[in-house]
């Protein structure tokens, strides 16, 4: 190991430099993110560590082993979310934490969550190998739950209230009943708030889940702003009745009603100019018999931009649409407010430190924003916050086509570890 001469990281109690020569071990991370993605894997290949499930529970153990072989004190908090502590030089300065989450959704890619989550172990484990204590004491956080509505970080920032618990989450139990599942204390959620100031920063390395690094041949993003968006369960309740005895005109259908709001929420969208989207990605219809006409359907609806007011106008003319649709089909409609996710900004002089640190290891960079939800959100609340975004193939994501190239990986990490070194100077 070479030492250079700038900066005031401790090494075997000794003020060094951040050294840039100091590279993590891309294998060790790519190799992480293989065995992790067995956990929650169907017969089929596919992934399913869907959040409060048998292979979220059991993956989680398996990363708090590795936190604990690391060092780390590792404890879950009452939301469900893993901590793991390592000790800095002074004790008195606030935390510097980082970290990702593990959960996917249904069906989901190996890297969405994942390589921040590993590349955060990865900075401790180099920390160690290499003999160093940073000044502040470090945290490295997995979240509980992000795919279900950034569950986890939502209880840490305090915002994850009585009516939120009651929701069911993707894995059919509610969020109290989840967060009891994975070890949290939803009774006594209060008791892992973390105050404004609480922290001296977060970082969230994470894979871009867009096209646009790809793209424009770019190593590098730094995340400056993050989208907010809101979710609601729709409910259409027509009459279910014999599908050959009742004539077309005497029909309450409810999947008819259910598709032309699927439409009309397209319409809508699409209606202004902007980068807003709003998506219909789940669908059930009740009683499900081709000799049945629908009597009941649920859906999902969810509205995401950069500005929470826009959401919510586009969210009042879907409302409208729906009130004509509902009369015209001769059905029921009520939306169920699920969560909101408001949008974040993230931190300038944070954001500084990475793009000199991206630089500094030679990397192209763009700022750009995020169209995907993230606990960074949540975070930047109660601490400065900042992401770190590196390329995703084709764009894909959410998707078992989901790949990240071990090179991007490695960059990735290398740049969350030279940028955590830089906050711990500053
Ligand atoms: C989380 O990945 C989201 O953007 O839905
Ligand atoms: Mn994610
Ligand atoms: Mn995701």
């Amino acid at each position: 190991m070479s030492i250079g001469f700038l900066g005031s990281i401790h090494w075997s109690g000794k003020s060094i430099a951040a050294d840039k020569t100091l590279k993590v071990n891309g294998q060790r991370i790519e190799s992480r993110i293989m065995e992790l993605a067995k956990f929650g894997r169907d017969e089929d290949g596919h992934g399913y560590r869907v959040a409060f499930t048998k292979g979220d529970i059991e993956g989680r153990a398996w990363f708090m082993d590795l936190m604990k072989n690391a060092g780390l004190e590792v404890n879950i908090d009452a939301g469900g979310n893993i901590v793991g502590k390592r000790k800095g030089k002074n004790q008195s300065l606030k935390p510097i934490a980082f970290g990702s989450h593990i959960d996917m959704v249904p069906d989901g890619g190996n890297y969405d969550g994942t390589l921040g989550s590993i590349s955060a172990l990865e900075v401790i484990e180099m920390l160690n190998e290499n003999k160093i204590t940073t000044d502040h004491p470090l945290e490295v956080i997995i979240f509980g739950n992000e795919e279900g509505g950034t569950i986890g970080s939502k209880a840490l920032a305090g915002l994850l209230t009585a009516e939120g618990l009651k929701n069911k989450s993707q894995s059919g139990l509610t969020m109290a009943e989840g967060i009891k599942a994975i070890g949290g204390d939803p009774d006594n959620i209060q008791s892992c708030l973390r105050k404004k100031g609480d922290l001296h920063a977060f970082l969230e390395l994470h894979i871009e889940q867009g096209g646009i690094l790809e793209n424009e041949n770019l190593q590098i993003g730094v995340v400056e702003g993050i989208v907010g968006m809101m979710d609601w369960d729709v409910m259409i309740e027509g009459f279910a009745n014999h599908a050959g005895s009742t004539p077309m005109n005497m029909r309450k259908d409810a999947l008819l009603a259910a598709s032309k709001l699927v439409v009309a929420v397209n319409e809508v969208i699409n209606s202004v100019p902007g980068k807003q989207v709003g998506t219909v990605g789940k669908i059930a219809s009740l009683p499900g018999a081709s000799n049945v006409i629908p009597g009941k359907v649920t859906l999902s609806l969810e509205i995401r931009d950069l500005s929470i007011e826009k959401v919510d106008t586009l969210f009042n003319e879907i409302q409208k649409r729906a009130a004509t649709i509902a009369s015209d089909s001769k059905v029921n409609i009520t939306f169920q407010p699920q969560f909101t996710i408001k949008p974040a900004l993230a931190n300038k002089p944070l954001l500084e430190k990475i793009n000199s640190s991206a630089k500094g290891l030679g990397f192209t960079t763009k700022f750009m924003q995020s169209g995907a939800i993230h606990d960074s959100q949540n975070m930047s609340l109660i601490a400065p916050m900042a992401m770190i975004f590196v390329p995703s193939v084709g764009g894909i994501s959410h998707s078992p086509k989901e790949f990240t190239k071990a090179v991007d990986m490695t960059n990735g990490a290398n740049v969350l570890f030279q940028a955590i070194l830089s906050v711990d100077k500053g």
